[in-house]
């Protein structure tokens, strides 16, 4: 590393706590980086990566940056720290452990591409330093077992960012099963959908590769698996699954026939040209792609690497559906799809006394669709009893403030009763549920959660 500052001796800001970010991506700086140093806020939350503004410098401060693009992480730090900001030092993935001897952090958040996660844990385990993961916690189940291992053995703890638990409806569902609304919860049905903008970018992304992101089945559904599990309060233990690639990848039947180079494929791409001027697919320039506050990317898209969501290496599959059982009986069908007219969800909760219902919906171009929002309690044998749920700001529907605020503050008692913050164990589950997903519409069999966790 370069020009390291000398890191300010423990205490010399108070009682902050000291954090690394490895990876200064979109999600780290938007979601953690930024409310830590106190300049949050300025972004979309619609961008997906829960942007608020919320303000945690009174309790931490941000010490390190990891990143494998030093270009990136100098970037961030010269243009997003303020000035008479402690020194932010930048260092990379071969420093490692010089970062956590020189700069001394109490918790790393780990915000780099999901196959990175495990290495960093691992090591911050190992050292004795807290960790906040990203989710999902790692991209296997074999990984997530070897840090579920690592923990046990380790004074440091493991936190994942499970932030989908938190949405004030997610919170008033978990309380309702919890108050027996529905008596004994027996199944739960979540059809996901995924838009067309939101769905596509995926496949435009580091996340499109299996060796990466682990497949969407881990990467994105890992939200959706954990919040079930969550509801339930119950372990996942048999996977069945089938599903594959039938939008994106060289045989969709999207892809422009007879062209040849990037340019003319986005030029009559449908997916491309239903979002021309917006700004959300990366266009050819000539130079590196950039992020949220213009971040280059010079390492991990580089202006050579031209991609389209045709490209032979995407190799994951972009819809699913599956049955799963869970410890003391439930069960869950759950399906998602990347590629949808409209983003949301279709929820049933059935229990023995009753259901629990709830429709959330809106298009690509963030308008709400009739019904969005409901919620609604039916009691087998009384009325049905719409339920209200106050609308919430800040990034992904009010979720992030409330998780930043149990990560850098400490639970209150909400969040204690309910268990709101997911640990390590609960990250394995939801990423070997995931990886059992697509291992099973592979294998054509049922997979048990324990042989993939053993
Ligand atoms: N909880 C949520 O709602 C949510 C939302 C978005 C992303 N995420 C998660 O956040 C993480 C980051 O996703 P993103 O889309 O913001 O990423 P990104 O593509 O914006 O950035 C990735 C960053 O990691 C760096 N990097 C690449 N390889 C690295 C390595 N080996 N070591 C260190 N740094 C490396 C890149 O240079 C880049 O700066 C992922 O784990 C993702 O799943 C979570």
């Amino acid at each position: 590393m370069s020009e390291t500052p000398a890191p300010p001796s423990r205490g010399a800001t108070g009682a902050r706590r000291r954090y690394a970010l490895i990876g200064a991506s979109n999600r780290g700086v938007a979601s953690f980086a930024r409310p830590l140093i106190g300049a949050a806020g300025g972004v979309d939350g619609a961008h997906g990566y829960g942007a608020s503004d919320d303000d945690f410098s009174a309790v931490g401060e941000l010490v390190a940056v990891l990143d494998v693009d030093r270009a990136r992480a100098e970037a961030f730090v010269a243009t997003l720290v303020p000035e008479g900001y402690p020194p932010v030092a930048v260092y990379e993935p071969e420093a490692l452990e010089e970062m956590l001897r020189e700069m001394r952090p109490d918790a790393v958040i780990v915000a780099s591409p999901d196959h990175t996660h495990g290495s960093y844990i691992l090591a911050a385990l190992e050292a004795g330093v807290d960790v906040i993961s990203e989710k999902p916690m790692v991209a296997t189940a074999a990984e997530a077992a070897t840090v579920v291992a690592a923990e046990a053995a380790s004074t440091a703890t493991v936190h994942v960012t499970h932030n989908f638990r938190y949405p004030a409806r997610h919170r008033r569902i978990k309380q309702m099963l919890a108050e027996g609304a529905i008596g004994r919860p027996l199944h739960v049905d979540l059809a996901y959908y995924v838009d067309t903008r939101h769905g596509a970018s995926y496949f435009l992304r580091w996340n499109r590769e299996r060796a990466a992101s682990g497949g969407l089945t881990i990467h994105k559904s890992t939200h959706h698996l954990d919040l079930i599990a969550w509801w339930l309060g119950a372990e996942p233990t048999r996977v069945y699954a089938v599903g594959g690639r039938d939008y994106y990848g060289p045989r969709s039947p999207h892809r422009p026939a007879g062209v040849g180079t990037a340019a003319e494929v986005r030029e009559r791409d449908p997916y491309h040209r239903a979002q021309l001027g917006s700004g959300t697919f990366p266009e050819a320039t000539g130079r590196a792609r950039t992020g949220l506050f213009d971040l280059p990317y010079e390492v991990q898209y580089p202006a050579s690497r031209e991609m389209t969501l045709y490209d032979d290496e995407i190799d994951i599959e972009d819809h699913v559906a599956s049955l799963i059982s869970y410890a003391g009986g439930a069960t869950a069908a759950y399906a998602v799809q990347f590629s949808a007219p409209w983003e949301g969800y279709r929820l049933t909760i059935t229990g023995t006394h009753g259901s629990i219902e709830a429709f959330v919906g809106r298009t690509p171009e963030q308008e709400q669709l009739p019904g969005s929002g409901e919620l609604v309690l039916r009691p087998l044998f009384e009325a049905p009893r719409p339920i209200e749920v106050p609308v919430a700001t800040g990034g992904h529907d009010g979720a992030d403030p409330l998780m930043r605020r149990d990560l850098f503050v400490g639970p209150d008692e909400e969040s204690t009763a309910m268990g709101l913050m997911a640990d390590a164990r609960q990250g394995a589950l939801a990423v070997a549920t995931g990886e059992a997903i697509w291992r099973s519409a592979q294998e054509g069999r049922a997979i048990e959660i324990s042989e993939l966790l053993r």
